[in-house]
């Protein structure tokens, strides 16, 4: 079944994108009036079991990136002890390119906190911290309204969720982060919760046993959490419903998905889509083509960190399979950015080294450094100052440091490997028409008979 009546973004209009001073966000009696907090009143008349078990059986991959089933990362947590369990929301949304989570706090905060209570319920936290990047002004001040308002009326608070309908109690804080990309790697956001410096942590432990103050932690991104309100109303076998099984024998991919789409397209924007649709039919459906009726020259994935799809892979599912089929990282966060012909891709190379140089957080050697010399050499092909060498050490580097290489704490160096790699290989004639040829020094010894 496709999505054709939108789930997570049906309160928010469609029109028009770009002006702040129109945006009508769902305030909480708005909200109650169409049905909000009806599924946290379901929820509570089911066992937290029972809800874990249908996200579980839903399927549902987190939307933050990585794509982890949500309902199994759930299972992770220790029993109850008594202590204190804590729920991070993730809307740090720093990875360039992506603004899908933005859309639904500026628009239906009470969906998101609706989800939040939720989970805590359904995983026994008793508090959540909703972590907004820096940048997210105007966000930030939506959450902290819609949150207290759901406090007036009782959603939040030591007297029980929803009004005293369950004992269990929840509180729930915003956290303004401070405007770094480290910050939204899982455990960088819970140092930076904790009022330190975002310094991502060696997993494991992870965080689900040892998270935010030591304690039992879930991290889920923000439309994860939304996209548990319909999963409870409908149920899993209706999620399931939408998206698509793999086509190569992994996971699947069920559910439709928020992708933001920005770039070189007519109609640039975020749009509720079955999770398989074809990039093509994106571009030309969704967002009216490309720009000028240009030709499709490439497109990031979902996020730089992915790297990038080439020129014939404009046909592309959009689907967690694509890491595997289209020689990129991963789906990411599902929001590509479309080049058209005119792209000069050593540009974008470079201009995305940039990003991850300046993002590191400098705690491992290979990416502190690493970032810094990809960024050298890219900006020394650009300006037509290097040789086939110079281009090989690109490589070399790229290809040694990161997560999966084993080399560093994080996926931040993998995010900038992927980027840079796979643009190189994927516009190779691009690169190599720009570097000279390497020639030898000769060494000449004086004196020498
Ligand atoms: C460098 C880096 C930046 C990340 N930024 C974000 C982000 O802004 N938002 C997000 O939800 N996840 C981000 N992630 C992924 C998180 O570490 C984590 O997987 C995610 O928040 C888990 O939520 P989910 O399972 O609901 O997707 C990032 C990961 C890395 C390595
Ligand atoms: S990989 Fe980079 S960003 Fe991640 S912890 Fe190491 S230095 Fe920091």
């Amino acid at each position: 079944m496709p999505v054709t009546d939108p789930v997570l973004l049906k309160r928010i209009p469609t029109a028009p994108w770009g002006d702040p001073k129109k945006r009508t966000i769902v305030g909480y009696d708005e909200y109650v009036r169409s049905g909000g907090y009806t599924m946290l009143e379901k929820a509570l008349g089911m066992t937290p079991e029972a809800i874990v078990t249908e996200v579980k059986d839903s399927v549902l991959r987190g939307r933050g990136g990585a794509g982890f089933p949500c309902g199994v990362k759930w299972t992770f947590l220790p029993p109850p002890d008594g202590g204190r369990r804590y729920l991070a929301v993730n809307c740090d949304e720093a990875e360039p390119g992506t603004f899908k989570d933005r859309l639904l706090v500026d628009f239906d905060p009470h969906l998101v906190l609706e989800g939040i209570a939720i989970a805590c319920y359904a995983c026994r936290l008793d508090t959540a911290y909703f972590f907004i990047r820096g940048e997210y002004r105007h966000q930030a001040k939506v959450m902290e309204n819609a949150l207290r308002e759901a406090y007036d009326k009782g959603i939040f608070g030591t007297g029980g969720l929803l009004g005293g309908t369950s004992d269990f109690a929840v509180e729930c804080y915003v956290h303004r982060g401070a405007g770094a990309y480290i910050c939204g790697e899982e455990t960088g956001l819970l140092e930076a919760i904790e009022g330190k410096r975002g310094w991502p942590r060696i997993k494991p432990p992870f965080p689900a046993v040892k998270g935010l103050f030591g304690r039992p932690t879930i991290v889920n991104n923000v439309e994860t959490l939304a996209a548990v309100v319909p999963i409870i109303e409908h149920g899993a076998d209706w999620w399931k419903g939408m998206g698509c099984e793999s086509s190569i024998g992994g996971p699947p991919s069920f559910g439709p998905k928020l992708m933001g789409v920005s770039g070189h397209v007519n109609t640039p924007g975020v749009f509720e889509v079955d999770l398989g649709i074809p990039l093509r039919t994106l571009v030309e459906t969704h967002c009216g083509g490309m720009r000028g009726g240009k030709k499709f020259k490439g497109a990031i994935a979902g996020g730089v960190s992915m790297g990038i799809l080439g020129p014939d892979q404009y046909d592309a599912e959009m689907d967690f399979d694509i890491g595997r089929k289209y020689e990129v990282m991963g789906l990411g966060t599902a929001c590509p950015t479309v080049f058209d012909e005119d792209t000069d891709m050593v540009a974008v190379a470079r201009n995305i080294s940039r990003f991850f140089k300046n993002e590191s957080c400098g705690q491992c050697t290979p990416c502190r450094e690493g970032a810094q010399w990809m960024f050298k050499l890219l900006s020394r092909i650009e300006r037509g100052d290097a040789t086939t060498k110079d281009l090989d050490l690109l490589l070399e580097l790229a290809g040694s440091m990161g997560i999966m290489p084993g080399t560093t704490i994080c996926g931040l160096a993998d995010g900038h490997n992927w980027a840079v790699r796979t643009i190189v290989n994927k516009y190779l004639p691009e690169f190599e028409a720009r570097v000279k040829p390497y020639h030898v020094p000769v060494s000449v010894t004086v004196g020498a008979s």
